[in-house]
C-alpha cells in the first residue's frame, strides 16, 4: 500500500481551499480551450481539487466531516462554474450567428437588361441557330469601310441617305459608322469564304432627335457569301427569321428598294403580329410592318474586297434593333431607349 502523504497542517489546507474558491470565482474564460484548461487545472487527475482529496485522507478522523463537506462544496463549485462558463460561451457564439437560415431572405432590387440588349440577343440567337457567326468592328471608321468599298463613290447622292458625323474630313475621312455594313466589308477583306456572319452594333447618324429618329441607334446586319447563293436563299433565310422572331404564322413580303451595295435590293415587311393582317394603328391599317432592308451583294462590292464576283454571290440584310423592339413591345417613342428612365426600364424586368 502506497505511503500516505504526511499529516497536514490543517490551516494550510483551509488556506488552499479559500484560494481555490477565489480562483473559481474569478475564472473568466473566452474560449472552449481556456475552459478545458481550467477544468484540468482544478478537476483533472492531477488537478488542485483532486490533489486536495488525496490530502484529505490524512485529515484526522474528528475533522474529516467538516473537511469532507468543504471539499465537496469546492468540487461542486468548480464543476458548476465550468458548466456555466460553457453555457455562456455557447450563448454568445449563438448570438454572433443569430440569424435564422430558414427565414426567407430580404429581397433587393435587381437591375434588368435593357430592351435593346434583350432584342439584340434574341436576333443573334436566331441567326446563330442558322449557322451565322457574330462579327464586330470599330464604331469610329474610315470612309472606305463605310462608303467607298460599299459602292458609294465620292459625291454619290446615296451618301445623303445616311447623314454622317465626320471626325476628320481629309482625303480618307474618319467618321462614326452610319451602319454596321462596315463590319461586313472588314469580314470580306479578311475572312475565308464562305462567309456567314451577323454584325450587331451601335451606329450614328446626324439626324434631329424625335419620336421616330435618333442620332444613335443599333443594328444587326447579316451577310452570306458562297457559290450559287440566290435571291431565293435570302428570302427563305429572312422568312425563317421572321417566323422565329414574330411567330410561326408570320408572312413576309418584299418591296423593291435601292441600296448602293445590293442589286437587286428590297425592303422587307412582316405581317402585323398585332392585328394579324386585319389592319390596326401599329401597322397603320396596312397589315404589314417594315422590318429590314436586304439585297444581293453588288458585284462591285465583292470585287472591292477582293472576292471573285464570277464565282461567288451573296446576300446581305440589315435591321434596326430599336425598330424591332418597338414592334415587339409597341413602344411609340424611340427616345425612351436612350433616356434611361427607370419607369421605362423596369417594364422589362421580367425578361432577364
Ligand atoms: N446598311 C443598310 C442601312 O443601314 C441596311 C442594309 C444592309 C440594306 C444590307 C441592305 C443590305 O440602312
Amino acid at each position: 500500500m502506497a505511503a500516505l502523504p504526511e499529516a497536514l497542517n490543517i490551516n494550510e489546507m483551509k488556506e488552499k481551499i479559500e484560494a481555490i474558491l477565489a480562483e473559481i470565482e474569478s475564472l473568466a474564460c473566452k474560449t472552449e480551450n481556456e475552459i478545458e484548461e481550467a477544468r484540468v487545472r482544478l478537476l483533472g487527475k492531477k488537478g488542485k481539487i483532486t490533489g486536495l482529496f488525496e490530502e484529505f485522507r490524512t485529515v484526522p478522523a474528528e475533522q474529516k466531516r467538516e473537511f469532507g463537506q468543504k471539499l465537496n462544496q469546492l468540487k461542486n463549485a468548480a464543476t458548476a462554474k465550468i458548466e456555466s462558463l460553457k453555457d455562456s460561451l455557447q450563448e454568445s457564439g449563438a448570438s454572433a450567428a443569430s440569424f435564422d437560415v430558414t427565414k426567407p431572405g430580404d429581397s433587393f432590387k435587381l437591375g434588368s437588361r435593357h430592351p435593346v440588349s434583350i432584342v439584340r440577343e434574341e436576333i443573334v440567337e436566331i441567326f446563330r441557330k442558322f449557322g451565322y457567326d457574330v462579327a464586330e468592328g470599330p464604331e469610329i471608321e474610315d470612309d472606305w469601310h463605310v462608303f467607298e468599298a460599299l459602292n458609294f463613290p465620292p459625291e454619290h447622292p446615296a451618301r445623303d441617305m445616311q447623314d454622317t458625323f465626320f471626325i476628320s474630313s481629309s482625303a480618307n475621312s474618319i467618321l462614326l459608322r452610319t451602319h454596321t455594313s462596315s463590319v461586313q466589308v472588314r469580314a470580306m477583306e479578311k475572312l475565308p469564304l464562305p462567309i456567314r456572319i451577323i454584325c450587331p452594333g451601335r451606329v450614328f447618324r446626324n439626324e434631329a432627335i424625335s419620336a421616330r429618329a435618333h442620332c444613335i441607334f443599333h443594328q444587326v446586319e447579316g451577310l452570306y457569301i458562297d457559290e450559287n447563293v440566290t435571291f431565293a436563299d435570302m428570302k427563305q433565310a429572312i422568312l425563317l427569321f421572321a417566323r422565329e422572331m414574330f411567330g410561326a404564322e408570320s408572312q413576309i413580303r418584299m418591296r423593291p428598294s435601292y441600296f448602293p451595295f445590293t442589286e437587286p435590293s428590297a425592303e422587307v415587311d412582316v405581317s402585323c403580329n398585332i392585328c394579324h393582317g386585319k389592319g390596326c394603328n401599329i401597322c397603320k391599317g396596312t397589315g404589314w410592318l417594315e422590318i429590314m432592308g436586304c439585297g444581293m451583294v453588288d458585284p462591285n462590292v465583292l470585287e472591292a474586297s477582293g472576292i471573285d464576283s464570277k464565282k461567288y454571290s451573296g446576300f446581305a440584310f440589315g435591321m434596326g434593333i430599336e425598330r424591332i423592339a418597338m414592334l415587339k413591345w409597341q413602344v411609340k417613342d424611340l427616345r425612351n431607349y436612350f433616356e434611361n428612365d427607370l419607369r421605362f426600364l423596369r417594364e422589362f424586368e421580367t425578361f432577364i
